[in-house]
């Protein structure tokens, strides 16, 4: 998998003057079987997480308030999404170093996983996720 393979995803708006409503489906706009979804908040303005690779989990991930920057990274090139709007997802598959960074205050990253909860799935040293992708092992 390389940086090319991460897709921004645009989800059904439905606007109202009352309030919009956007959806996801399950093999639709999410293209795996959602195992896993949780959510990260009350992250201070300007803070960065998750800077680790998955050996098999996919991820879809929305900001449903707010901002933040998802960097993914091959071992050859890296690439910036700015998740500024609560009707984009973007699709990370297996296998690339990513880190979410700048959140803004308040702001709330949804995410949906195609594994549940294993720390082995988790790399969280980018010198063996390097190790890894040149050995074609992830
Ligand atoms: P982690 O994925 O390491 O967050 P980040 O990479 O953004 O810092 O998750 C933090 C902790 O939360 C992790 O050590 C274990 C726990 N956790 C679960 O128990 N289940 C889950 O589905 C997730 C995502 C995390």
């Amino acid at each position: 998998m390389t940086v090319e393979d991460v897709k921004i995803i645009h989800l059904p708006k439905f606007t109202n003057p009352k309030g919009n409503l956007s959806f996801v489906e399950q093999l639709n706009h999410i293209p795996f079987e959602i195992k896993r979804t949780y959510w990260i908040y009350d992250v201070p303005g300007g803070e960065s997480r998750g800077g680790h690779a998955f050996k098999n989990n996919e991820e879809f991930i929305v900001a449903l308030s707010g901002a933040f920057d998802v960097v993914v990274d091959d071992s050859q090139q890296q690439k910036r999404f700015v998740m500024n709007r609560s009707y984009y997802g973007l699709y990370i598959p297996s296998g690339l170093w990513r880190e979410i960074e700048n959140f803004s205050t308040n702001s709330v990253a949804l995410e949906f996983g195609s594994i549940h909860y294993q720390e082995d799935d988790y790399v969280r040293d980018y010198e063996e996720f390097l190790r890894l992708k040149e050995d074609h092992l992830i």
